[in-house]
């Protein structure tokens, strides 16, 4: 038993080679706390109370330092972080053209560990993170089918959680259960004193926010003017399509512009985006007329049906045909309109329409790997490293 108390004891030790890697230690440990002192007002609420409360009320124990920590919700973003991470992003892009660069690039976070945990199939979103990561020099591990982790024994999906976190700096999910990703991030903040960032990559029918940040990304880059004051059509299975749900939260963040959500009626987008819509005085409006619909659009936002959350094949009884983009479209579209898609595409887009230079859907999905690295840069605070980088230099 020690007969020294705790400050004692580091005093003690403080001149022997132990004591004073020990202190090293314990101040490493006191200078970067993993919490932030806001967190603890939320120590003692339970999931079921936490749920409940408002997007704002919530975003609190998602920031640290003032700064996005876990990414979640669409609505953490304002317009000057959009900006910003389309900046980085663009400065990523010039950077890594050098050998030089993407040496300095590759050594931004390489003592950082990350970990891919998807439980519904992705291409683009695990590979552009994935590759975010390594452009950044981070090591990746993966769990991408979870009955070969010890949650088939029988382990709390949040014990789970919690395991997979503990090995890592950061936690990238896509999880087919509606909350969960933003449970998770509850949870290993409010809960558990080790918590690392988690970002959401595709949570249920809820939420994508990163994919709606390369979406802004991609029309930032090639619209004219940028996105203030245009017209963008939206369509497909807007009620259960999560990427058209985050882009309509983003959207508050830009001026004049105007949505029209072209959807079957059993696809209609959610009211509680409307509502968000009309509380943030964005104009938008609702029609079945596809072509009358895309003859004023600056963006078409195409998206496929989202049959994987039917519960009676209630897709097949739909006629999504009217919804679909077609060569002949071409000639009604306005020639600077772009044409985008968050992929997989099945039959909405006909292949012969990506000859088109306004059709844009490849680019997009390209502009998904630097937008998710400049985000992953911005939560580990090195943004500000790449902005300085002198090319060239
Ligand atoms: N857009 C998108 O989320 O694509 P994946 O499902 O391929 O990741």
């Amino acid at each position: 038993m020690s007969h020294f108390s705790k400050k004692e004891k580091i005093i003690e030790n403080s001149g022997t080679e132990r004591g004073k890697r020990s202190n090293q230690f314990k101040s490493r440990l006191y200078s970067e706390p993993r919490w932030d002192p806001s967190w603890k007002n939320f120590r003692d609420m339970e999931w079921e109370t936490f749920s409940k409360l408002e997007v704002a009320e919530k975003i609190p124990l998602f920031t640290k330092n003032n700064r996005l920590y876990d990414c979640l919700f669409a609505q953490q973003f304002d317009r000057e972080l959009l900006d910003r991470l389309c900046r980085v992003a663009d400065k990523l892009r010039e950077i890594t053209k050098t050998s030089a660069g993407d040496r300095f690039v590759t050594n931004l976070l390489f003592d950082k560990r990350a970990i891919l945990v998807f439980n519904q199939p992705s291409s683009r979103t695990f590979l552009s993170f994935q590759n975010a990561c390594h452009i950044l020099g981070m090591k990746t591990s993966e769990i991408r089918d979870v009955s070969t982790s010890s949650f088939a024994k029988g382990e709390s999906p949040l014990d789970s959680i919690r395991t997979f976190a503990s090995y890592v700096h950061l936690m990238i999910m896509r999880m087919k259960e509606d909350g969960f990703v933003e449970q998770s991030a509850w949870h290993l903040n409010s809960k558990t004193n080790r918590p690392v960032p988690i970002i959401n990559a595709g949570s249920g029918t809820d939420q994508h926010p990163t994919q709606a940040l390369l979406d802004i990304y991609t029309m930032t880059r090639l619209l004219d003017g940028g996105i203030d004051g245009k017209n963008i059509v939206m369509v497909g299975d807007l009620k259960r399509g999560r990427t058209v749900r985050s882009l309509s939260y983003l959207m508050k963040n830009y001026s004049d512009v105007k949505i029209t959500y072209v959807s079957p009626e059993e696809f209609r987008v959610g009211l509680d985006i409307l509502e968000f819509l009309r509380k943030h005085r964005i104009n938008y409006t609702e029609t079945y007329d596809f072509e009358s619909a895309i003859r004023d659009a600056d963006v078409i936002y195409m998206t496929r049906i989202q049959d994987e959350y039917d519960k009676n094949g209630e897709s097949k009884k739909v006629d999504y045909s009217k919804y679909y983009f077609k060569p002949e479209h071409l000639k009604i579209i306005k020639p600077t309109c772009i044409i985008m898609h968050p992929l997989p595409r099945r039959d909405e887009i006909d292949p012969k329409v990506d000859f088109d230079e306004r059709a844009v859907f490849w680019r997009q999905e390209r502009n998904g790997m630097w937008i998710r690295a400049a985000l992953i840069s911005y939560i580990f605070n090195i943004d500000h490293k790449i902005m300085v980088y002198k090319v060239g230099v």
